[in-house]
């Protein structure tokens, strides 16, 4: 599994919205490799162009001095979100030059690139050209909802006219190519529409990389960003390692779907390449009912919320409340609503009981012992249960797969109230039977650890140290480790609440 974000323009600093593609990728990643498969995520910053010069001329600095602070921010941000990523791409690496360079000899000894001049108009926030007809009244961006420029300018163009009918095929025979449904449908809509030839270079810059054949335009940022997908795993510098990774699953913004799903597979057809193997489009996060931008001024920082929530409880929250496709609106009330419910109360007040159960009828160690009472069968179907749903999270169904691991957590809730370990402990005639009541409990326990692990790795971690286990809670592969077993007999030293209250 090879899993990619966006890599993200440097002009801007990272906000919630770019946190959820990137939050998404790393519970799927996470994901895959406690399912055991060989897996890559990378993400990165997109440094280059029109946008991004200005930028730094607007602050006063350097294009260079603009994206080392601002690619920071984005590594720094990602540490604190707890993202996996095995690589982190930037556009102004000498390896992403070679491999740019290289990917566009490619194309153009397909035959597919010529020179032409090109009048349009541009907007610099998407770094796109637009149609008139497309534009909002008073000729404005429909996204950015800002006065586009006119341009007009001898450009490279690559022939994406004659890539549709391969891209149609290519999503005939692939039904998951794009995902969803409803988006591979807009895709395909669109290509039906006829294909236009698509400007790669630009000339009236010098912040990229040179076309390697005329050094007086620079490749148009679009097309180099969209090259850091194969630039990052070796392409035009190491081949084996290329070999080893290609095709991609990429996340995306609907908002840059197109780029995705008809322009790059034309072009790594072009360059004689596997197309990829997925783009998954979600919608906007909207905070407000509005997509965040700087000039809405509605712009929420990830570490706004990690300091109230936690960083589980934040990726928890936009896993289970957003659900991957359509667009989801942001709020603070729904945020703690959720908190509390899930993670202060089904599983953190669990993980208490338990803790402290153990703690004071048999001072922190259970034997090893099974029950098979009929509530001893609902909670080992609850924790089968949960580990099925689990599968959920490969398929994007996040908040569906998140409910159904959560199962496990009532039914825990229930078994407690079931058996009544209080009164089982005033009874020396049913020693035996709370001893298969608490172990029955710390395996429900060790097995959601498993189980929150892609989603939420920090607590998963501390509740398995807190439960006294070995090693780490995510372990591959979970159908085995997370199977409902019996609880080792040794030492559960438990530990702080989990998930302290949030008050309203
Ligand atoms: N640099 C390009 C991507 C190049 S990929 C080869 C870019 N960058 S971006 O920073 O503007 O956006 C990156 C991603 O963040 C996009 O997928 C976009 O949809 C996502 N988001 C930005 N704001 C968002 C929300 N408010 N909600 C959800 N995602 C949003 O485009």
């Amino acid at each position: 599994m090879y899993i990619t974000t966006p890599i993200y323009y440097v002009n801007d600093s990272p906000h919630i919205g770019h946190a959820y593609t990137t939050v998404v990728g790393d519970a799927l990643a996470r994901y895959h490799r406690l399912a055991g498969h060989d897996t890559w995520y990378l993400t990165g910053t997109d440094e280059h162009g029109l946008k991004v010069a200005r930028a730094a001329t607007q602050a006063g600095v350097t294009p260079q001095e603009l994206v080392d602070t601002v690619s920071t921010q984005y590594r720094d941000v990602w540490d604190l979100l707890d993202i996996s990523n095995d690589d982190f791409i930037r556009t102004t690496e000498a390896r992403h030059r070679t491999g740019v360079q290289a990917f566009l000899e490619a194309l153009n000894a397909s035959g597919d690139v010529y020179l032409d001049r090109y009048e349009g108009l541009y907007c610099v926030s998407c770094e796109d050209y637009y149609k008139e007809e497309d534009l909002l009244e008073g000729g404005l961006c429909p996204i950015h909802k800002r006065a586009v420029e006119q341009y007009s300018e001898e450009n490279y163009f690559f022939r994406l006219s004659a890539y549709g009918d391969a891209l149609l095929a290519h999503i005939e025979a692939n039904p998951d190519f794009v995902y969803p449904r409803t988006r591979r449908n807009e895709v395909v809509g669109f290509i039906k529409q006829g294909l236009e030839d698509f400007s790669i270079s630009r000339s009236a810059l010098d912040w990229g990389i040179p076309i390697p054949w005329d050094d007086r335009q620079v490749t148009y940022v679009w097309v180099e960003a969209l090259m850091n997908y194969v630039t990052a795993i070796g392409y035009g510098h190491d081949d084996a390692a290329f070999d080893s990774r290609w095709p991609a699953v990429h996340l995306v913004g609907k908002d840059i779907l197109r780029f995705h799903a008809v322009i790059w597979p034309a072009m790594l057809m072009a360059a004689g390449l596997e197309p990829p193997r997925q783009i998954a489009a979600h919608g906007w996060l909207l905070v407000g009912g509005a997509k965040m931008s700087k000039t809405a001024l509605n712009q929420i920082a990830p570490a706004e919320l990690v300091e109230t929530f936690g960083v589980d409880g934040y990726r928890y929250h936009f896993l289970r409340d957003v659900s991957f496709g359509p667009d989801g609106n942001f709020s603070w009330e729904g945020m703690v609503d959720r908190y509390n419910a899930d993670l202060a109360n089904d599983l953190g007040n669990l993980a208490n009981r338990v803790f402290s159960m153990v703690g004071r009828y048999r001072s922190g160690s259970v034997p090893a012992v099974q029950g098979s009472t009929e509530s001893d069968e609902r909670l080992r179907a609850a924790a089968a249960g949960a580990l099925e749903a689990l599968g959920g999270l490969a398929r994007y169904d996040f908040p569906e797969s998140l409910l159904g691991v959560w199962r496990l957590f009532g039914a825990a809730n229930a078994y407690v109230e079931d058996n009544a370990p209080w009164a089982l402990a005033k009874n020396p005639d049913d020693a035996g039977r709370l001893d298969e009541v608490l172990n029955a409990l710390l395996e429900a326990l060790r097995v959601g650890a498993i189980l929150i692990s892609p989603v939420m790795p920090a607590i998963a971690h501390r509740l398995w140290e807190q439960l006294g286990l070995p090693g780490r809670a995510d372990t591959a592969p979970y159908t085995e480790t997370a199977a409902f077993d019996v609880f080792p007999a040794q030492t559960v030293p438990g530990g702080d609440p989990l998930f302290p209250r949030i008050d309203t």
